[in-house]
């Protein structure tokens, strides 16, 4: 009998190592791919062989939501995103398949070529109807992690805002705070987790109006 537990406990333990969380997988592979040299030349053949379809060519995404903006955006957060959406930390099956049918080498063309794509401003902004509440909860919960500008911290692996279409961060927001996006830092959930749907439609209709200064143009 015991013997058998034993074997029991074992199978577990091999399982649980042939199958490690969705979590673990993930950070495994953002290491492997973070280490990775990329290069932006590749990256724009794989970019718009394989993710152009939906994101376009530019890297723009769709105002009305259904397709993020990737153009500008750090590379960690681009990486981080795809290899949660691989190992399934992050449910996104419409683009799953795209996901798992690019190398890790292309992963990080990829990143890198997004990185060095223009921030289009034209992106899609909300009503405008509670703007002076949205800045005031932005200040209050989202500006110590997204910037003054939507800027983001590629140190801490927080996202560009800046250009992002409203629809979608709308979307996106409503899923953290009712806990549908599993892979959201733990302290954007808490911070977020008591909003009204009108409090979380004012600070994203904020965010989508951020503007992150140009860089000065370097001298030819
Ligand atoms: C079939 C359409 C489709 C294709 C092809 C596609 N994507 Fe996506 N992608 C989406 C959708 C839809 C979302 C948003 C999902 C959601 O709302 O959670 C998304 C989200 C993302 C995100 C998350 C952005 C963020 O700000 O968190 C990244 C990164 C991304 N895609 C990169 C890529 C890359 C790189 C490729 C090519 C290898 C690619 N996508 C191909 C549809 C697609
Ligand atoms: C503790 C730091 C932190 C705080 C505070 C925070 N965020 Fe975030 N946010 C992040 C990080 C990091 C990500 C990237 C995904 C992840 O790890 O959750 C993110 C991603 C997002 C996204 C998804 C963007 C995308 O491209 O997919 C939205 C929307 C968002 N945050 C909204 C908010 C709002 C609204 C607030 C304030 C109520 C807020 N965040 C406060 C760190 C933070």
């Amino acid at each position: 009998m015991k013997l058998m537990w034993l074997m029991v406990g074992s199978l577990v333990a091999s399982a649980a190592v042939a199958n490690p969380s969705p979590e673990l997988a993930s950070q495994k592979e953002l290491k492997k791919v973070m280490a990775l040299k990329g290069d932006p030349v590749n990256g724009k053949d794989r970019y718009q062989a394989a993710c152009a379809s939906c994101h376009l060519d530019n890297g723009a995404g769709q105002p009305d939501g259904t397709f993020p903006q990737l153009a500008g955006q750090h590379p960690v957060v681009v990486l981080k995103q795809m290899t949660d959406i691989r190992a399934g930390a992050r449910e996104n099956a419409v683009m799953l398949g795209a996901a798992k049918a690019v190398s890790e080498q292309d992963l990080a063309d990829i990143a890198l070529y997004l990185k060095l794509l223009p921030i289009p401003h034209d992106n899609g902004r909300g009503e405008g109807e509670f703007l002076d509440d949205g800045l005031v909860l932005y200040k209050r919960d989202c500006l110590s992690c997204h910037g003054r500008s939507g800027e983001g911290d590629p140190k801490t692996n927080t996202p560009v805002l800046a250009g992002q279409h409203y629809k979608y961060l709308l979307r996106q927001a409503m899923d953290i705070r009712d806990g549908k996006r599993l892979n959201s830092n733990p302290k954007m959930m808490e911070a977020i987790k008591g909003y009204t749907d009108t409090q979380v439609i004012a600070v994203t209709d904020f965010m989508s109006r951020l503007v992150m200064p140009e860089l000065p143009k370097k001298k030819k």
